[in-house]
């Protein structure tokens, strides 16, 4: 337990699992009261509740679907009624739905869509109209708010057979920079993490056999897959004031699978 997040509160969306779940438990960690948002799937979010109660924290579970506007506003609503209000927001919420491109069905782009960029709109903008009315409150923390973006090392790199998921980490990153530049006037830090290769049930596939790891690390130089607790630290770092001078970044946490690792002997 340390106190760099001491008397904030948080909002970690897609929380029940994986990158998010490391990020609620390691923001309460640092002092924060922590909202753990799932999609209306209460039991895993509970667990991470019962985390986090059980390291000395504060947390709440609230579902809601990031891709649908009346359940974002109404969830910021209930943060603001219970806490007062949101200093931090973790948009994480996240998911791929992948196949060829030419067989790639309008539901499955417009899902991965919805829940991956538009999710990212609709909880950055309500909790950037938080942020604005509660204005600055140099007790809470030097800037008037704080919003990480989760994207991927797929915001650069391109993704045969993931065109979707993709195009909506492309999408975060230019998100993220045009709103970072807007409200950095208000004292308002947005930045990105792009995660590379991270134990979660996400890409189960490409770390669950022996052979897949192994594969899997031939994509990285550090030679490890990530563990979500990588990322964790790097939400916090983002989150505190040790990062108040870094805005419209892209932290990427990837044992450098974006350093087109086939170029260490070729080219
Ligand atoms: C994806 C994972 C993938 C990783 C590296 C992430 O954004 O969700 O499935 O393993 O990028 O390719």
């Amino acid at each position: 337990m340390n106190t760099l997040l001491k008397g904030q509160v948080a909002v970690v969306t897609g929380a029940g699992s994986g990158i998010g779940a490391a990020v609620a438990v390691a923001l309460a960690d640092a002092g924060a009261t922590v909202v753990v948002n799932h999609p209306n799937v209460p039991a895993p979010a509970e667990e991470v509740v019962g985390k986090i109660k059980s390291n000395g924290g504060t947390a709440i579970a609230l579902g809601a679907d990031v891709s649908k506007e009346d359940e974002v506003i109404g969830m910021f609503r209930d943060i603001v009624a219970q806490f007062g209000t949101v200093d931090i927001l973790v948009a994480n919420a996240g998911l791929q739905r992948d196949s060829p491109f030419i067989k790639m069905s309008l539901a499955d782009w417009q899902f991965v869509l919805n829940v991956n960029l538009t999710g990212q709109f609709l909880c950055a903008r309500e909790a950037t109209r938080e942020f604005l009315r509660r204005g600055p409150d140099s007790s809470r923390s030097v800037a008037t708010g704080k919003i990480i973006c989760m994207s991927s090392v797929h915001q650069v790199i391109p993704w045969a057979g993931h065109c979707n998921y993709a195009t909506s980490k492309g999408g975060i990153k230019l998100f993220m920079e045009s709103i970072a530049q807007e409200l950095a006037p208000h004292k308002i830090r947005v930045n990105a993490i792009g995660p590379g290769a991270i134990k979660t049930p996400i890409n189960r596939v490409a770390w669950e056999t022996p052979a897949a790891e192994a594969a899997l690390r031939t994509l990285i130089p550090y030679d490890r897959v990530g563990v979500p607790e990588d990322i964790a630290k790097a939400a916090v770092w983002l989150a505190s004031d040790e990062s108040d001078y870094v805005t419209g970044t892209t932290l990427f946490v990837d044992g450098g699978m974006t350093l087109y690792p086939g170029f260490a002997t070729g080219g």
